[in-house]
């Protein structure tokens, strides 16, 4: 994994660099054009064992997206029945008119799995012909990770099917992955979902969190092509940073049942769990400091990456940011000068469905003939960990 990663890192570079010399959007021809020959690894006396040729460059393309969110919503006002809140202040302070949520026999493995048959369909891709499917979610159906029931919906039988972790940065950081084991070359089609039901963990008591989440997913295919230096990824940059992660949490908790009346208590530090249900507690956040967060990271995260692209915001076709709140994204598209025809904002609809937000907004942009091929888009992500990243992809 290492040797895929510093070698498309570099190759990415490569392409970004040349892509500008030629101050043109389609792919050029970059310093890496032959593949690597393939050499036996050796292993020199005192040194580990190196692998050097086990890969063999290959470019990468986005191939087709999809989205699924649960077919019940709540609007504003149902939920100023629940707690003293009201349409216009969520509104003015948000943006959000509506979320989804799960009900009946929908899950997060149903509506990953909706939302890839779709991606599949507009890529022409056939579920067994998947190598890998990166489930980014915070939300899985089961504690093991839900990758794997998802692969078994669609029948991508030949897939490695793994769940990855980074909150509302988690789809661009599954993208930057997948096309990473792409330009390895030793895998053809990636399938990359982003997916949560936050819904499970709001406290429908709390207004200052439960009028923020929405349920829903987001699905990307991305497929190799033979030439490595058409790739799709000109240029990422990703961060996190634990120090910050008590601003935004739903921990774990140990429910031990008789011992304590049946009410859930924390589990100390040190203190055994007798046997009983663990459970995660409901999500916790100072809105205020994420708010501050984020509109400190994602411009400079974007920056980062467009430099990396060798590029600047004037080539920014589309800006797709996780979907958090209407006033940073209004934030960020106003730094980069970008005005509301190029920046993708379905918040109003769906709320904050966290790792799902940034694909399904990419799907519904590409669905209404907004984002089309050879498109440059901006992408960015942040939240809980604290994660943040971004990416310049080209469509
Ligand atoms: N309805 C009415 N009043 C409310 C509500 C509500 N739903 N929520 C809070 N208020 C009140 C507060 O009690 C406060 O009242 P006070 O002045 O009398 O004390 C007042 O409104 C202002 O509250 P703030 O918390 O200062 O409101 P703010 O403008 O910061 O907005 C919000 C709150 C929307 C949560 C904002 O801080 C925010 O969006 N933060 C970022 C959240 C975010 O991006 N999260 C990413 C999570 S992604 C992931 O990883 C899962």
């Amino acid at each position: 994994m290492m040797a895929t990663l510093s070698m498309s890192a570099f190759s990415v570079r490569a392409h970004a660099r040349s892509t500008l010399n030629a101050g043109a959007r389609n792919p050029v021809k970059a310093t890496m054009t032959t593949r690597a020959p393939r050499l036996p690894a050796t292993r020199a006396r005192g040194a580990s064992l190196v692998a050097n040729a086990a890969f063999t460059p290959a470019g990468a393309k986005i191939a087709g997206v999809g989205m699924a969110v649960p077919a019940q919503y709540l609007t504003n006002e149902d939920l100023s029945e629940l707690v003293d809140t009201n349409d216009e202040w969520i509104r003015t302070r948000t943006g959000i008119g509506k979320r989804h949520v799960i009900s009946g026999d929908e899950s997060l493995t149903s509506l990953a799995a909706d939302a890839s048959k779709k991606a599949l369909e507009m890529a022409g891709v056939d579920a067994e012909d998947i190598d890998l499917i990166l489930l980014s979610t915070s939300s899985p159906d089961d504690l093991f990770g839900s990758a794997c029931t998802v692969q078994a919906a669609i029948g991508a039988k030949g897939a490695l099917a793994v769940d990855l972790t980074a909150a509302c940065s988690g789809f661009v950081v599954g993208v930057v992955n997948g096309i990473h084991f792409i330009r390895g070359g030793e895998y053809k089609n990636v399938l990359v979902i982003g997916a949560d039901v936050l819904s499970r963990y709001v406290d429908w008591r709390d207004r200052g969190t439960c009028i923020l989440f929405g349920d829903g997913c987001g699905a990307m295919v991305l497929t190799s092509t033979p030439n490595p230096d058409d790739c799709c990824l000109l240029g990422f940059d990703m961060h996190s940073d634990g120090t910050g992660n008590h601003n935004l949490t739903a921990k774990f908790t140990a429910e031990i049942g008789a011992e304590t009346d049946g009410k859930s208590k924390p589990c100390a530090a040190g203190e055994a769990a007798p046997s009983g249900r663990g459970a995660f507690c409901n999500i916790g956040m100072n809105g205020q400091e994420v708010f501050k967060f984020a509109v400190r990271t994602v411009p400079d995260t974007v920056s980062k990456s467009l430099d990396k692209a060798g590029m600047t915001s004037e080539d920014i076709d589309f800006l797709v940011m996780h979907q958090a709140n209407q006033r940073i994204i209004d934030t960020a598209a106003k730094r980069f000068g970008l005005g509301p025809e190029k920046v993708v904002s379905n918040i109003a609809k769906y709320g904050n469905t966290s790792a799902g937000s940034v694909p399904i907004a990419m799907a519904e942009a590409v669905e209404e003939g907004r984002i089309k091929e050879g498109d440059i888009v901006a992408t960015a992500g942040f939240g809980a960990g604290l994660t943040w990243a971004s990416a310049i992809l080209r469509w």
